[in-house]
C-alpha cells in the first residue's frame, strides 16, 4: 500500500479547531483535501467511518469510490477510484491528528491517527472538563414526552420502561446542550374521570376525601367501574358527571383534581426514587386548545365527515384518524395534536420525542402525517422541526409471558425497586461490607446499584425488543449489568486513592503517554466517547451507550492487567489514564441516570 506521513504535506494547517468529535475533527481535515481535489463539486461531506480491520489503520474515508462516480466522464483527468483516493490523500493539509495514511482497495484511505494527539486530547478534556466533549446538535429545543402515566391508574413496567428510557434521552440532549422540555403527558382526562367522581360522592358525600380514605387508587377505580358496569343508574349519573365536569362545574372540577392529586403522589414517589425530573403537562392542559387546533386543520381541507364522526383519511391506513368522536367528545388524537400544535408554536420547540410502548406506533405515525399535511412539520424527515417515536417492546417474565406479580396483577413500580435494593443489600452484606461501611454508606450504594442495575438491564437492548426481567441476570456482578459496570469505576477510583497522588497536581504536571498497545487503544477508545454520545442522541438508542460503556471497562481490563499502575516507571502517566477512564465512565453513569459508587 501506498504510504503518507502528514510531514510531507505542504500545505499550510487550516485545521485549527479542535473541538467536535473526533470523528468530526477528521473530517474537517478531509474536506480541505476534497475542497482541492474535486473543487468543481464543493457539496461533498467527508464520509469518515472507525475502519473495518483494526490492522489497516484507526478510521477510514470512504468518499473515492462515490465521488468517481459522480465525475467520471465528466471530462476528469482521474483514471479511476484509486487515484482519486490517492489524491485525497496528498492533499490532506499537515495535521497533528494524523500520524500516517495508507490506501487499500478501491480507494479507501485508512488513517493511522497519532498517538501523542490521541494522549494530548485526553489530558486536554481532563484539564477542561468532560463538559468540553458535549456532542453539538443542531436542535436548540426539545421536548421529551415520556413516563406519562393514567391517573387513578397504577404505573406499570411500561411506564417504568418509557421513564427511564426518555430520562436518558433527555439527559443525553441537556448534555449536548439542547434546552430540554422534560413533559409528563399525563392521562388525566376522558370519560372515565365521570365513573370516578360519581363513585367518589357515593362514598364521600360531602366532598371530602383524605388520601388515605381512597387507598389504593387502582382498587377505587376498579370499584368504580364495577358499579359502572352493573349499575344502569349510576352509568347515567358518571355520563352527567363528565359533562359537568368538561362544563367547568365546580364541585366537579374539585373532585377532579382531587382525584389527580393522589395520583400525582404516587407518580412522584417512583420519580424521587429514579432520580428522574418531569414537569406535569397533562392531557386536561391541552384540552382548551383542541377547538383551535382543529379549526385549522379543518381550514387546511383535513378533516371530514364520516360515520357521524370527524375524521382524518391518512393515505395507506385502512382506518382514519378520529379527531371528534359521534358523540361529540375529543379523544387522545386531538389531544395528541394539540399538544403538538403548541409546542411547535407556544414553546418553539424543535424536535419532539415521544416515548411509548411500541404498540402506539400507529397512533403516531398518524398524528404526525397529519401535522406535516398541515404544513406544521417539513416533509422531509432531517428537516427541523421534527418528530420522533420512540417506540419501546415489551418486558417479559421468566415464562416469556408479559411481566406479571403472581397476582397476575400489573408489577408495581415500587415493589420492583424495593426488591433491587434489598437484594444488593443481602449482597453487600454477605461481603462483609455491614462491619466496614456506616449504615447510611450500605443504604446508598445499595440503591444506587439496585436500581442502578433495574435501569441499565433495560437500556442495556435495543429498545424495540422485548427483554425478560430477571433480578438473577441483572444484579449479577460479572457480564454486562450496572453491578459488574458500577464496581469496575470503584476499582479504578480505588487505585487513584492507593496511590496517595494528588490527581489535581498530576493533571497539570503530569503527562499522559501511551506506549503499550492496551494503553492507546483504552485511549483511542476514550477519545470516541463523543461521538457514540451523539449517534447515540441522533438514533435515540440509548443501548450504543451501553455497549460503548461495557466496553470500555472491557478495555480498560486489558490495560490494567497488562500494565502496572502503582509503582511503575510509568505511574503518573497511568494514573492519568485511570483518571480518565473513571471520568468517562461516571459521564455515562451520569447519562444512564445511574449513579455511581466510589468504594466496593
Ligand atoms: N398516557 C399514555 C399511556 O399510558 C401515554 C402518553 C404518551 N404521550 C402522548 N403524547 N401521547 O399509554
Amino acid at each position: 500500500p501506498v504510504k503518507w506521513a502528514h510531514s510531507t504535506s505542504t500545505m499550510a494547517d487550516t485545521t485549527k479547531d479542535d473541538t467536535g468529535s473526533l470523528k468530526e475533527q477528521l473530517a474537517k481535515v478531509f474536506e480541505v483535501s476534497l475542497k482541492v481535489t474535486v473543487p468543481d463539486e464543493p457539496e461533498v461531506l467527508p464520509l469518515i467511518a472507525p475502519c473495518s480491520r483494526k490492522e489497516a489503520g484507526d478510521y477510514q474515508c470512504n468518499n473515492a469510490m462515490s465521488l468517481w462516480s459522480k465525475i467520471k466522464g465528466k471530462g476528469t483527468d482521474y483514471k479511476g477510484p484509486q487515484p482519486v483516493g490517492q489524491a485525497i490523500m496528498r492533499n490532506l493539509p499537515a495535521s497533528d491528528m494524523i500520524e500516517s495514511c495508507s490506501i487499500a482497495g478501491p480507494g479507501f484511505i485508512n488513517v493511522k491517527l497519532s498517538t501523542q494527539w490521541i494522549a494530548k486530547s485526553i489530558q486536554k478534556m481532563l484539564i477542561d472538563g468532560i463538559d468540553t466533549w458535549a456532542p453539538k446538535l443542531p436542535v436548540k429545543t426539545a421536548v421529551v414526552d415520556f413516563s406519562s402515566p393514567n391517573i387513578a391508574k397504577e404505573m406499570h413496567v411500561g411506564h417504568l420502561r418509557s421513564t427511564i428510557i426518555g430520562d436518558t434521552l433527555a439527559r443525553m440532549l441537556e448534555y449536548s446542550k439542547v434546552d430540554v422540555l422534560r413533559r409528563n403527558h399525563v392521562g388525566d382526562w376522558g370519560t372515565q374521570f365521570g365513573m370516578l367522581i360519581e363513585f367518589l360522592f357515593e362514598k364521600f358525600p360531602d366532598g371530602k376525601v383524605n388520601d388515605q380514605d381512597i387507598g389504593e387508587l387502582e382498587v377505587f377505580y376498579k370499584a368504580s367501574k364495577q358499579r359502572f358496569d352493573g349499575d344502569a343508574a349510576f352509568k347515567e349519573r358518571a355520563q352527567q358527571a363528565v359533562v359537568s365536569l368538561q362544563g367547568g362545574e365546580e364541585k366537579y372540577r374539585k373532585a377532579w383534581a382531587q382525584i389527580c392529586e393522589i395520583s400525582r403522589k404516587g407518580f412522584e414517589k417512583v420519580y424521587q426514587r429514579l432520580g428522574v425530573h418531569l414537569e406535569e403537562k397533562g392531557e386536561s392542559f391541552y384540552n382548551p386548545f383542541i377547538p383551535g387546533t382543529l379549526d385549522l386543520l379543518r381550514q387546511k381541507g383535513l378533516i371530514e365527515e364520516s360515520e357521524g364522526a370527524q375524521v382524518i383519511f391518512i393515505e395507506g391506513k385502512k382506518i382514519p384518524l378520529i379527531v371528534v368522536k359521534r358523540d361529540g367528545g375529543f379523544n387522545y388524537a386531538s389531544t395528541d395534536l394539540a399538544a403538538l400544535w403548541y409546542r411547535l408554536n407556544e414553546e418553539k420547540a424543535e424536535w419532539i420525542i415521544y416515548v411509548t410502548d411500541v404498540g402506539q406506533r400507529e397512533h403516531f405515525e398518524m398524528f404526525f402525517t397529519a401535522a406535516k399535511r398541515a404544513g406544521w412539520l417539513p416533509t422531509d424527515e432531517n428537516k427541523h422541526p421534527k418528530t420522533s417515536h420512540v417506540g419501546f417492546g415489551l418486558v417479559l417474565g421468566d415464562d416469556g409471558k408479559r411481566f406479571r406479580t403472581r397476582s397476575t396483577e400489573v408489577v408495581k413500580l415500587v415493589d420492583l425497586l424495593d426488591e433491587a435494593k434489598t437484594r444488593c443489600k443481602a449482597a453487600l452484606v454477605e461481603r462483609g461490607k455491614a462491619a466496614e461501611w456506616t449504615p447510611e454508606e450500605l443504604e446508598q450504594t445499595a440503591e444506587a446499584v439496585g436500581y442502578g442495575a433495574v435501569k441499565y438491564a433495560d437500556l442495556k437492548n435495543n429498545r424495540l425488543t422485548n427483554y425478560t426481567f430477571n433480578f438473577d441476570q441483572m444484579l449479577n456482578d460479572k457480564g454486562n449489568t450496572a453491578v459488574y459496570l458500577l464496581y469496575a469505576h470503584a476499582r479504578i477510583c480505588s487505585i487513584i486513592r492507593k496511590s496517595g497522588k494528588d490527581i489535581e497536581e498530576l493533571k497539570r504536571e503530569g503527562q499522559i503517554k501511551l506506549e503499550k498497545d492496551e494503553e492507546r487503544k483504552l485511549g483511542l477508545h476514550l477519545l470516541q466517547f463523543p461521538e457514540v454520545v451523539e449517534e447515540a442522541c441522533t438514533n435515540l438508542l440509548p443501548n450504543v451507550l451501553c455497549e460503548y460503556l461495557y466496553d470500555l471497562s472491557e478495555k480498560f481490563t486489558s490495560f490494567y492487567s497488562e500494565c502496572q499502575v502503582v509503582g511503575s516507571a510509568e505511574e503518573t502517566s497511568r494514573l492519568l489514564l485511570c483518571e480518565a477512564t473513571a471520568v468517562v465512565m461516571r459521564k455515562c453513569f451520569h447519562l444512564l441516570g445511574i449513579t455511581p459508587v466510589y468504594k466496593i
